[in-house]
């Protein structure tokens, strides 16, 4: 398949055999065989042993695809790694909506993150402050000493800011260094850096460092994803009206929003689990970015533009590698990254957020239509089938059944694979 001709629209996918699956992905990304024998491969107990401590084994989870994904007029198959059946199927439906206008369009930062240092018991808090910025380039040069390989790529520490904050144990400064990490997630980098400052800044100000740490609230590394969803295509006007009334409880109630970010999440934490990317870190900024205005509310917004289709715009800090970590050891991550086609992290998180706003619609348009509920129970029954003994054909037969007379529980399951044995 060539890279011009190539699209990731396909319909029916999940009728597809799992070996027919395998093929279109590995068409699609140019894999080989040693590739493609991966995804039934568990991570080598040898690596898993050095990743982390105390190692047993390793801990599986169903890695999908999400199709027709068109980002910035590129087409992109979106490994996802997450337990939730329905999550996969509805990214999917999503982008296939949303490529009828175009697709996703997505704006991004320059990937800078903020490592912070604590500065306490300083006598006068503002001139040491205003110290501390007298000194940045010094101060920025000591940073960047530390990472030169980072700065030969065009990265590295660029700014400076002296935030003064009042406690219960009194007044103290929290030094932001803001560090360009260019295809990294950069805690290593950034971490490395504040550590090294912590003498000069005690000498400078007379203060005592404490904490020395990248912040994960990375307001300052933003992507920002829109697309257009074709008012025909999901019901008319009135499913417009619809899921804009089911959004805006999302925008005013925490309780809501919760739940609206979830559903957001959902596709978020399956990609950056896929890539091998810190999925904690993720949730962290997330969640902190939902309540930069003091109240927690929806990552993303809707509103129809003047045709009447319905627009979805989701911005949200978006901290992801392609370089180092987990995702360079972890041969599946490297496998994922290779099937997305990115070249930088930059444009991971262009597709992480739009894979995000997929989600989001999907969810609340489903939630504003014909509730969730339905595309969930044919997998749960599904799942419940296989718990009660079923094997092959049984499994659909236990679960059309479950499905139809709107029962689905192991006590049932296993009635009704009695009958038919
Ligand atoms: C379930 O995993 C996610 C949803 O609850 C998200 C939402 O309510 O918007 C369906």
């Amino acid at each position: 398949m060539s890279d011009k001709g190539k699209s990731s629209k396909v319909s029916g996918f999940y009728k597809k055999s799992i070996r027919e699956r395998i093929e279109f992905v590995k068409k699609f990304s140019d894999l080989t065989d040693e590739e493609t024998n991966l995804f039934s491969s568990c991570l080598n107990m040898d690596i898993a042993d050095r990743m982390i401590e105390n190692v047993l084994g390793t801990f599986e989870i169903p890695l999908g695809i999400a199709v027709n994904f068109l980002i910035n007029d590129k087409e992109y198959l979106v490994p996802m790694a997450i337990e939730e059946s329905s999550v996969v199927a509805a990214a999917s439906n999503a982008a296939k909506i949303a490529r009828i206008k175009g697709g996703f369009k997505t704006k991004c930062t320059d990937p800078l993150m903020i490592g912070q240092i604590q500065i306490l018991q300083i006598d006068d808090v503002v001139g040491a402050a205003k110290k501390i910025i007298s000194k940045k380039k010094e101060i920025l040069h000591l940073a960047n000493e530390q990472d030169k390989v980072l700065v030969k790529f065009g990265g590295g520490a660029k700014d400076l800011e002296a935030r003064i904050l009042d406690s219960p144990l009194g007044k103290m400064i929290v030094t932001h260094l803001i560090v360009d990490v260019r295809d990294a997630m950069g805690a290593n980098a950034v971490n490395t850096m504040c550590e090294a400052l912590a003498p000069m800044l005690e000498e400078l100000t007379g203060g005592k460092v404490r904490l020395k740490i990248l912040s994960n609230l990375a307001d300052k590394r933003i992507v920002k994803a829109k697309a257009v969803f074709d008012k025909e295509k999901i019901g008319g006007e009135s499913v417009v009206d619809a899921f804009l009334e089911s959004y805006n409880l999302a925008a005013i109630d925490p309780y809501r929003a919760a739940t609206h970010n979830k559903g957001i999440m959902n596709g978020i934490d399956s990609l950056i689990i896929a890539t091998g990317n810190d999925f904690r870190a993720i949730e962290a900024g997330a969640h902190a970015y939902a309540s930069r205005s003091g109240q927690y509310t929806s990552l993303s917004c809707y509103y129809k533009d003047k045709n009447g289709d319905l627009v979805g715009e989701l911005e949200l800090p978006m901290a992801v590698g392609i370089v180092g970590g987990a995702g360079n050891i972890n041969p599946k991550a490297r496998l994922c990254k290779k099937i997305l086609g990115i070249k930088t992290a930059r444009e991971l998180a262009e597709v992480v957020v739009s894979l995000g706003l997929a989600q989001n619609f999907a969810a609340v348009f489903a939630l504003s239509t014909v509730g969730i509920q339905k595309g969930h129970m044919s997998l749960h029954a599904k799942n419940i089938a296989v718990m009660a003994g079923a094997k092959g054909k049984e499994i659909d037969k236990v679960a059309t059944q479950m499905v139809k007379e709107g029962k689905i529980k192991l006590d049932r399951a296993e009635e009704i694979l009695k009958e038919i044995k």
